[in-house]
């Protein structure tokens, strides 16, 4: 059993804790808590006054795990890395992967490497492309790759109606990733928080102003927190924000090559019931598709072999006649973005700044036939691909 000396010695322990490990602290107190209680069971003359402390001990303990799990910062969610999304769960984008394993993994997982050959770290990434290329699965799997706390931003619910609010949650945000060192801090949709200030708002002029600062702030330190970004309209952020140390590498994530296209295909069937499917077919017939679209397309494949075997009774697998057929049920926004964003980065000259998005709009220009939304016969599909790819 123990004594009142081991409660005071838990106490103790518990208030040394309490500014940096919130989560030591907790347990101190509740350890605190139950032997108290178990000390009430032995001594009624003191059953109530150690009833109470043992109370006390346990709101203090419930107080600093919610101060844990929940964060202040409306629109974000705060994560240690789960295993799931690794850069092999990612088709393509070699070169970029090698990037960001420099710039952002290998600085958080060997820091002293870097102190040796006197390299600074810091600055952060800016991914720009079309939607649903892979953006946010990078930034996951960076996380996961880096052993790194997430903090995952959506940048439009971070910013505030209210005057003066979203630069207090900026710099909510900064504080718990130098809180939580190594971290990520990952601005999803960053055109919504990163405006470019000639155009904005007053508050949020003051937003992009806030996130310079503590973007300063991060790269004089030593600090183990490093900055990612993605956005599908990347002429609508700041150039400030663009500078060397700050987002000075800016990076396109491109639709899907063909290579890329098979592999997320294989990528998203690989756990379900199939036939022999021609995967390098399936990739000629998906040019102009984006890694949402093909996943949509497996999706929808995969329902009509589901349905079948509902109305039958009888499972049956996925065919390479079910997946042309959801392919062409599938239509791609790709072209569209494509030609507006030609269309903002000619208008505010920023063709230099983003070089690749040009020249891959110029090729998809010239790039006719879309995928028609009516049925087609599959065999018809099977036999003249290049019908669609070209
Ligand atoms: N390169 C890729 N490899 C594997 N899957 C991909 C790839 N690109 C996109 N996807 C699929 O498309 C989905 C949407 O991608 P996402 O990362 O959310 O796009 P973005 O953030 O660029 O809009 C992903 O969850 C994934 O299933
Ligand atoms: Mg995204």
């Amino acid at each position: 059993m123990c004594s009142e000396q081991q409660v005071m010695t838990l106490v103790k322990e518990a208030k040394i804790h309490e500014k940096n490990n919130t989560q030591e602290a907790a347990k101190k107190y509740l350890e605190a808590a139950k032997a108290l209680l178990e000390l009430s069971s032995h001594h009624p003359e003191k059953e109530n006054e150690y009833i109470d402390v043992a109370n006390r001990m346990y709101t203090k303990a419930k107080k600093l795990k919610a101060n844990e799990i929940s964060n202040d910062t409306q629109g974000t969610t705060i994560s240690k890395p789960k295993n799931d999304i690794t850069f092999s769960s990612i088709a393509g984008l070699e070169e970029l992967k090698q990037d960001i394993r420099f710039k952002i993994i290998e600085p958080l997982k060997n820091p002293e490497l870097f102190a040796y050959y006197h390299k600074t770290i810091g600055g952060g990434v800016l991914m720009y492309g079309p939607p649903g290329c892979g953006k946010t699965l990078i930034a996951k799997a960076t996380a996961n790759e880096a052993k790194a706390t997430f903090i995952h931003v959506k940048s439009s619910d971070i910013k505030s109606k209210f005057v003066g609010e979203t630069e207090k949650n900026i710099a909510e945000l900064f504080a718990q990733a130098r809180k939580n060192q190594p971290s990520i801090i990952f601005f999803d949709e960053f055109e919504a928080l990163g405006g470019d200030r000639a155009e904005g708002l007053s508050h949020e002029r003051s937003a992009v102003a806030q996130l310079l600062t503590e973007m300063d702030g991060v790269d004089s330190g030593d600090q183990q927190i490093l900055l990612l970004a993605a956005t599908n309209e990347p002429w609508a952020i700041d150039a400030a924000l663009r500078r060397e140390g700050r987002f000075g590498t800016t990076i396109f994530i491109p639709p899907p090559d063909l290579a890329a296209r098979e592999q997320i295909l294989q990528l998203q069937m690989q756990k379900r019931p199939t036939e022999k499917i021609n995967f390098s077919l399936l990739g000629q017939m998906t040019e102009g598709f984006s890694g949402a679209d093909l996943k949509a397309a497996s999706e929808y494949a995969t329902n009509l072999a589901l349905k079948e075997s509902l109305l039958t009774g009888k499972k049956r697998k996925i065919t390479q006649k079910d997946m042309e057929i959801a392919i062409t049920k599938t239509q791609s926004v790709l072209r569209q973005w494509f030609a507006k964003a030609r269309e903002q980065v000619v208008k505010k000259k920023l063709e230099e700044s983003f070089k690749e998005l040009v020249e891959k709009a110029n090729q998809l220009k010239n790039f006719q036939i879309s995928i028609s939304s009516a049925p087609v016969s599959p065999i018809l599909l099977s036999s003249t691909p290049q019908l669609l790819a070209t």
